[in-house]
């Protein structure tokens, strides 16, 4: 299924937040649960990472980390909605998630746009992995399927964004 990555919040309504997970097995709830907690902190250490990485600088780099950071908060809204359809609670550990994207961010940004750049590469090709894991061996119900798929979609964006200034040094800052 093709997604448009260029749209970096879609549009929710009302209608769209439902009770999920009702009358599924223990099993199936436990496989969710674990894949959303792993999806959630997973969103927030991106969100932290692209915020950190940000200088005050106008230029192109920092517009495109804006905008990275705009959609990770998004998926990490996505995912900590679907946690809370289906009964579930955010992990108390995702402190310690926030807590690396913070030392991430800032430590690449100290290391200059390059670095920022490299790292965006691959954090994000670690979160594809984990993102097509989790969509190869979990049951989703529909509607949280189409949400993993789209916001999948995005990280491949993102990387394709990092690579394309890693080669174009010219556009950065
Ligand atoms: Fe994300
Ligand atoms: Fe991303």
């Amino acid at each position: 299924m093709a997604h448009d990555i260029t749209i970096i919040r879609p549009e929710m309504r009302a209608e769209q937040v439902k009770l999920r997970g009702e009358g599924w097995t223990p099993g199936r709830r436990a496989a969710v649960k674990k894949g959303l907690h792993t999806l959630h902190t997973l969103e927030i250490m991106a969100t932290n990472i692209y915020k950190c990485q940000i200088t005050s600088k106008s230029c192109a780099l920092n517009r495109q980390l804006t905008a990275a950071m705009c959609n990770e908060m998004t998926h990490a809204q996505d995912f900590q909605t679907k946690l809370y359809e289906h009964g579930f609670k955010p992990s108390k550990l995702r402190w310690s998630y926030w807590m690396v994207g913070y030392v991430f961010g800032l430590g690449s940004r100290m290391l200059g746009s390059r670095r920022i750049l490299k790292t965006g590469v691959w954090v994000e090709t670690k979160a594809v992995h984990h993102y097509a894991q989790l969509l190869a061996d979990i049951e989703w119900d529909e509607d949280t399927r189409a949400i993993v798929e789209k916001d999948q979609a995005d990280e491949y964006g993102h990387i394709e964004h990092w690579k394309h200034l890693l080669e174009h040094p010219e556009e950065i800052c």
